[in-house]
């Protein structure tokens, strides 16, 4: 994952949070969040700042972000963020991937998404994994663009979050609010008592001067800060 290259403007109340998360979960109780905002609010840039300063804290960060045309191949963005997609180097990732091929090879997936215990097999290599990376270092996962998660790697996401207080694990998710899709129930679920929620509001008028400072490296002219208030604080517009 590429860390946040420029600077972070106005996000400084969600990004202390997540670090005292990710001091929590290092110290041995883990903790979630999810961070939940319009596209291009900021989401990804959070979660990159966040994996910074969880890396800084010694925690191993691991990143995933859920694809709109993966979202029915089982357990998509939970591989990607365990890195099990290409040739894994090590023994655990190696047997949760062996697993996982033979869920691919009796075609299960079809049931996937009903009955939770469906894939009972694959969650539960999943969910061993983790255990075993938490073993070894602190361990922080971001999985981003949760409104396209697929429903079997969502389920491993709501089990590690529920029991997370029993790890060195740090879980962060990021989602779009609209439409209103799986990812959205699960900060709604049960498991919600164990996970802050974090609104990325659009950016206030003095981070968006700040913003448009950084980006044309001085003050910017009337007419740039003239468009800039059509881009209503997202940032992503404001850059373009
Ligand atoms: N608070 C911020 N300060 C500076 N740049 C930002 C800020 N938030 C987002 N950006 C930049 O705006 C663009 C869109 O942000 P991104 O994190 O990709 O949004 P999202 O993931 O919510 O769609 C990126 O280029 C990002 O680096
Ligand atoms: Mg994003």
């Amino acid at each position: 994952m590429e860390n946040f290259a420029g600077r972070l403007i106005g996000r400084e109340g969600e990004t202390a949070e997540l670090g005292r998360l990710a001091a929590s979960a290092t110290a041995g109780v883990g903790q979630a969040a999810f961070v939940v905002g319009e596209a291009g609010v900021g989401k990804t840039a959070v979660l990159e700042l966040a994996a910074t300063t969880a890396e800084r804290l010694g925690m191993r960060a691991l990143y995933g972000a859920a694809q709109e045309l993966e979202r029915q191949r089982p357990f998509a963005l939970i591989a990607s963020c365990l890195e099990m997609d290409a040739t894994p180097a090590d023994a655990s990732r190696a047997r949760a991937a062996e697993i996982l091929r033979g869920n691919d090879r009796y075609g299960l997936p079809e049931v996937l998404g009903g009955t939770g215990e469906a894939d009972f097999a694959t969650v539960e290599a999943m969910l061993g994994l983790v255990e075993e990376l938490c073993a070894q270092e602190p361990l922080a996962l971001f999985v981003d663009d949760l409104q396209w998660v697929d429903p079997a790697s969502l389920l491993v996401v709501q089990r590690l979050i529920r029991s997370v207080q029993q790890q060195p694990l740090l879980v962060v998710g990021a989602y779009r609010p609209e439409p209103r899709g799986e990812a959205d129930r699960l900060s709604q679920s049960p498991v919600r008592g164990n996970c802050a929620v974090l609104g990325l509001a659009p950016l206030k008028p003095p981070a968006v001067s700040a913003l448009l400072a950084d980006l044309c490296g001085g003050e910017p002219g009337p007419r740039l800060r003239n468009m800039a208030e059509g881009a209503a604080g997202n940032p992503l517009y404001v850059r373009e």
